[in-house]
């Protein structure tokens, strides 16, 4: 068992093709420096302990300072044979301070608790850069909507035309749930802010260490798990940070569809900036959103991250089984496609150009003013389901002449109801029925308005 960490039963190093299976130092390598961090933390509390000296402690960490700078120049590198992280780690540092020395280090540790607390740490800090990308984000989506204050667009359900709304308004429904995303990572990260270390194998350690001190070493503000087993077998904060970037992608995709159909010939409403946009390789006429198509194409490969690591949690017993080894590569991916996708989204949001004209000439099509026809009878004592069948009618008469609700005349009108009076039309213009939607949430550019505000107070406090 030459140089391994469980060498002493046995007769014969691992097969090859056992090595090759077992290895996962070329991804795993990520968590070095949380790893050495976590040394320097259990070398001191074994100092604590009474099972280092002062010297031993002091020679430790100069031991762990030089691993450090020889992982970051990329001198000390991990092998296949090394298995994983940890164990190439402790190599190094056996190399560098003698086995005597070195082979103390593990003493009421394992590489259960090491992993548990390192793959949260690192997770921890890809949160807050994820986190801030999508504030960027959250900014460009505001921006737009601060710099279009007044632009009607139609609004749609079922994609077809329903009643016109504020484009400000539809951006801001797009902020809305990144900003929820935003509160979940923070909020996961409270409840991911709990050491492992200390938990040992599964058992905990015989050996008066303090988990304690070991979790406000490594910044855990919420000290270390209270069971043992819990802290080395359970994965439900990566299953939670999956969780919540593939939300992140599912919620980038509905705004990279709406790109996408707004950026065509029929609907033009925008005009993506060449620097966010490709061309054909065949076609030179052509200028393509891809940046919205990788997007919509990313959030089914961070769907399927969530989906794998579920699979391999079901059904897993308590407490380590190798089958843990699966939970790094797919978040690892997360991570990694995020923090490239958002910066490229980003960019193409906030340097995209809005054809107002093309919007405002749209607002009022396909009959969107009907339930406005409809809330000024109610507002004249007619009660609703009557209005609505009024309503009604003026889109079936316009249908048939070939006209929109407001070319109707007042005989025409007093034919279909003799509710609607002339007056009717009052309604029947755009900015007349955005600004009647003045309640909390709603269209009305004074309503648009208080929702920016409280936006924008919530960005500022992220
Ligand atoms: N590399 C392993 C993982 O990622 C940690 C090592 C635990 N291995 C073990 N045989 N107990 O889960």
């Amino acid at each position: 068992g030459e140089g391994r960490l469980w060498g002493g039963r046995f007769a014969d190093g691992p097969a090859e093709a056992l090595a090759k299976l077992s290895a996962s130092v070329h991804f795993d390598w990520v968590l070095a420096p949380y790893d050495i961090a976590g040394s320097r933390a259990h070398a001191r509390v074994l100092h604590k302990a009474g099972l280092l000296t002062a010297d031993e402690l002091t020679r430790m960490l100069a031991g762990l300072d030089l691993l450090e700078e020889d992982v970051a120049s990329g001198d000390f590198v991990g092998t296949v044979a090394d298995e994983d992280v940890h164990s190439a780690l402790e190599r190094g540092l056996i190399e560098r301070l003698g086995a005597d020395l070195g082979g103390k280090l593990r003493a009421g540790r394992s590489r259960n608790d090491q992993v548990a607390t390192l793959f949260r740490m690192y997770l921890r800090d890809h949160a807050r850069t994820i986190g801030g990308l999508l504030a960027e984000l959250q900014d460009a989506l505001v921006g737009l909507a601060e710099a279009h204050p007044d632009v009607a667009m139609p609004g749609r359900t079922h994609l077809q035309h329903a009643q016109p709304v504020l484009f400000a308004h539809h951006m801001l429904a797009h902020v809305q749930p990144l900003a929820r995303d935003a509160e979940r990572l923070r909020q996961w990260d409270t409840r991911t802010a709990v050491s492992p270390y200390g938990s040992g194998a599964l058992a905990g350690s015989s050996l008066g260490l303090d988990p304690e001190a070991v979790a406000a070493d490594l910044g855990f503000e919420h000290g270390s798990v209270g069971n043992s087993i819990d802290g080395t077998a359970s994965r439900d904060f990566v299953a939670e940070f999956a969780f919540i970037t593939a939300m992140i992608g599912v919620n980038l995709s509905r705004i990279a569809e709406e790109i996408i159909i707004w950026n065509t010939k029929e609907f033009s409403f925008v005009t993506l900036h060449d620097a966010f946009s490709t061309g054909s390789s065949i076609m030179p006429q052509k200028k393509n959103p891809d940046i919205a198509e990788l997007a919509r194409g990313k959030s089914g490969r961070l769907i399927g991250n969530l989906t794998g690591l579920m699979a391999t949690l079901k059904a897993l017993p308590l407490a380590y089984n190798r089958d843990l080894q699966e939970d790094k590569e797919p978040v690892f991916d997360s991570c990694e496609t995020l923090e490239v996708l958002l910066p490229a989204f980003t960019g193409m949001m906030a340097t995209l150009t809005v054809n107002r004209e093309r919007m405002e000439e749209l607002a009022p099509a396909g009959f969107s003013l009907a339930t406005d026809i409809a809330e000024w009878l109610v507002k004249q004592g007619v009660p609703f389901r009557v209005a609505h069948e009024v309503a009604g009618e003026c889109v079936k008469v316009c249908e048939a002449e070939g006209i929109e609700l407001d070319q109707l005349t007042d005989d025409q009108f007093a034919k279909i109801s003799e509710h609607l009076k002339p007056e009717v039309r009052t309604v029947l213009n755009v900015p007349g029925a955005l600004a009647s939607r003045s309640g909390r949430g709603g269209t009305a550019p004074s309503a648009v308005a208080v929702q920016l505000a409280e936006l924008k107070a919530d960005l500022a406090t992220q």
